[in-house]
């Protein structure tokens, strides 16, 4: 099973992209993780959305349709999804109710140093991949919460209940993306 992970924020040290890194910990043998960089897809312009596209934005959507499942981890930026991570998927939604992210089963995590773990960005994200007829993995849900202290120096998750709880989370969805293939 092939998962395309992309990670809602672009910053060397992001906790939501290590998290991605992570989750290959937790997954069977049978299933790959390739986390996708959002950093050269530009800002949406219908303009350029023709049958020839930018090719950071061609190779964004290339990735997803050839992927059985989607996986995001998003930071919470002033209570919702950082602009990186909405533009990323208004560019994966056209065509409108035809495009790759139409019917493509996705997971939704977030990280965050609050304690609430970017819960709120959670429910936007949700919200918005309802718009695209995206279906989302419904429970249980995954918040990295306190994000600054979840992993070691060798970008290990520590706390063994987070760990557990991971496990459970993506032994869940794994589950889900692979009835959803038929
Ligand atoms: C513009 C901006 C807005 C933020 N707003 C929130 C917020 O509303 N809630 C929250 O928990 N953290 C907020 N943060 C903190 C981020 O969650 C924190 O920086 C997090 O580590 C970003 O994710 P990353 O480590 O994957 O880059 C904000 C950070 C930025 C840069």
């Amino acid at each position: 099973m092939k998962i395309l992970a992309i990670s809602g924020s672009l910053r060397k040290g992001s906790f939501n992209t290590q998290l991605l890194k992570t989750v290959a910990e937790f997954v069977d043998q049978d299933t790959s993780i390739e986390v996708f960089d959002l950093a050269d897809v530009p800002l949406y312009n219908g303009d350029l959305d023709g049958d020839t596209k930018p090719a950071p934005v061609q190779a964004l959507l290339e990735a997803i349709a050839s992927a059985d499942g989607l996986l995001i981890a998003t930071p919470e930026y002033n209570y919702s999804v950082p602009g990186v991570l909405k533009n990323a998927i208004d560019w994966a939604s056209r065509p409108a109710f035809k495009s790759v992210i139409c019917g493509k089963p996705t997971g939704v995590m977030s990280s965050s140093m609050s304690t609430i773990g970017g819960a709120r960005a959670q429910v936007h994200l949700r919200d918005v991949l309802l718009a695209t007829l995206t279906p989302v993995y419904l429970a249980p849900d995954f918040a990295l919460a306190s994000a600054h202290t979840a992993f070691d120096e060798n970008g290990r998750l520590v706390d063994e209940g987070t760990r557990n709880f991971l496990q459970k989370y993506m032994t869940g969805y794994t589950q889900w993306v692979a009835n959803q293939k038929g």
